[in-house]
């Protein structure tokens, strides 16, 4: 398939204007490896405080933001540049990070501080994973999407040249400080790929989340996520549903060599398994448009690449993670909520993206 990107129609949903407010606290309940995800105007300075309550003696700050953006941790602290994207999400990083920890005396009575998107977070929590068999880590994600999904519920992971997030832990972080107004920044494209996250968090448990600040809506999608990493950290069975729309999007990604963003494949991935759903007679008309009608709410796109093969996706969707042996799974919409739908026949899947509505095309019913 050539590389396309598709144009979202309209521009993604701008919330209205943070105003300075309290800060929300969620809390990821995991017994001994519990902690608190701060999100609000403002969230980052409580750095200090959290480091003090951690007792570390010194800070590694590994920040892709310009340094005067971390606050002071109030302990002798380190500062490393590094940069954002999948290109610097690798082994090699991971490796440089540890040397500097190394340089500065870094030791598990200490703390690193990761300040950046999706791919610095990773990262960084993946070299505290392993730096001294384990590091306490403290995220200030700077993305809408390292906010919502990336920096909360300890999957940590770098990339290889055979394929993304292939070499990671389990390293949850010791605290999370979601400052909104890192997302002042932040470009369109961006927003778009963090709100594709939330918009389909309207089918997994979260309500409805359209409207509200931005602050509100990344507060009510972490609780949901808390929730259910609390229940289920080591992604064996309910942590699934957090995957709604991902198996369309993540073969969007891969067909179009990640032209199509993670947050717009996700976007035309909720859509499909709505369409789904109501075609395995899990749902009714109503709710399956429903699925349309958030998607274009929150200005994301909901129809396929004008060039998208249906045989590749499905191809490509048979290989997801969730799918047991052969077959093709899905989590989808139905009476008793979101949950995994293995087996779902072929011809089924080859009907709806069949039917899905191609961009730059005319609307389908
Ligand atoms: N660990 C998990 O559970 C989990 C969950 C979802 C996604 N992820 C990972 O997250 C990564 C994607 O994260 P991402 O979307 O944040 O991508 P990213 O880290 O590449 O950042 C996207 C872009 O935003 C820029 N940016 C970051 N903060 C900014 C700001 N405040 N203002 C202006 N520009 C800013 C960056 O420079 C970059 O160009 C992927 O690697 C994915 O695998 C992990």
């Amino acid at each position: 398939m050539p590389q396309s990107q598709p144009q979202p129609e309209p521009r993604p949903q701008q919330s209205p204007a943070e105003r300075p407010g309290p800060v929300s606290r969620v809390d990821v309940q995991l017994g001994e490896r519990s902690y608190s995800v701060h999100v609000g105007p403002g969230a980052r300075n409580l750095l200090p405080e959290v480091v003090a309550v951690l007792g570390a003696r010194r800070a590694a700050i590994v920040t892709a933001r310009p340094p005067e953006t971390v606050p002071d941790p109030g302990v002798p602290s380190t500062v490393i540049p590094v940069r954002d994207g999948e290109r610097h999400k690798t082994l090699a990083t991971v490796e440089d990070l540890c040397r500097r920890f190394t340089a500065f005396g870094i030791t598990r009575h200490d703390v690193v501080v990761s300040c950046g998107g999706g791919t610095t977070t990773d990262t960084a929590g993946l070299a505290a994973a392993l730096h001294h068999r384990g590091v306490p880590v403290i995220h200030l994600p700077t993305t809408l999407l390292a906010q919502v999904d990336a920096s909360v519920g300890g999957k940590t992971a770098v990339n290889l040249p055979e394929g993304k997030n292939l070499v990671g832990a389990y390293w949850q972080p010791a605290a999370v400080l979601c400052d909104t107004t890192y997302l002042e920044t932040l470009p369109a494209e961006e927003w778009t790929n963090g709100y594709g996250e939330i918009a389909r968090c309207h089918f997994i448990g979260a309500g409805d989340l359209r409207g509200l600040a931005v602050h509100e809506q990344v507060t009510a999608s972490l609780r949901l996520k808390a929730s259910v990493v609390s229940a289920d950290e080591r992604d064996t069975g309910r942590r699934h549903i957090l995957n709604y729309g991902h198996t369309l999007g993540h073969a969007l990604e891969t067909a179009t060599g990640f032209a199509v963003r993670h947050g717009v494949g996700v976007a035309i991935g909720t859509v499909f398994a709505g369409r789904l759903a109501l075609a395995l007679g899990r749902i009714t008309a109503g709710r399956a448009e429903e699925h349309a009608q958030v998607v274009r709410d929150y200005g994301l796109p909901g129809a396929l690449p004008a060039d998208a093969d249906p045989a590749v996706l499905i191809t490509l969707m048979r290989r997801d993670k969730k799918a047991a042996g052969d077959g093709l799974a899905f989590v989808l919409d139905g009476p008793h909520g979101a949950e995994l739908v293995p087996g779902v026949p072929e011809d089924v899947v080859r009907r709806v993206l069949d039917g899905m509505p191609r961009q730059g095309g005319p609307a389908k019913p």
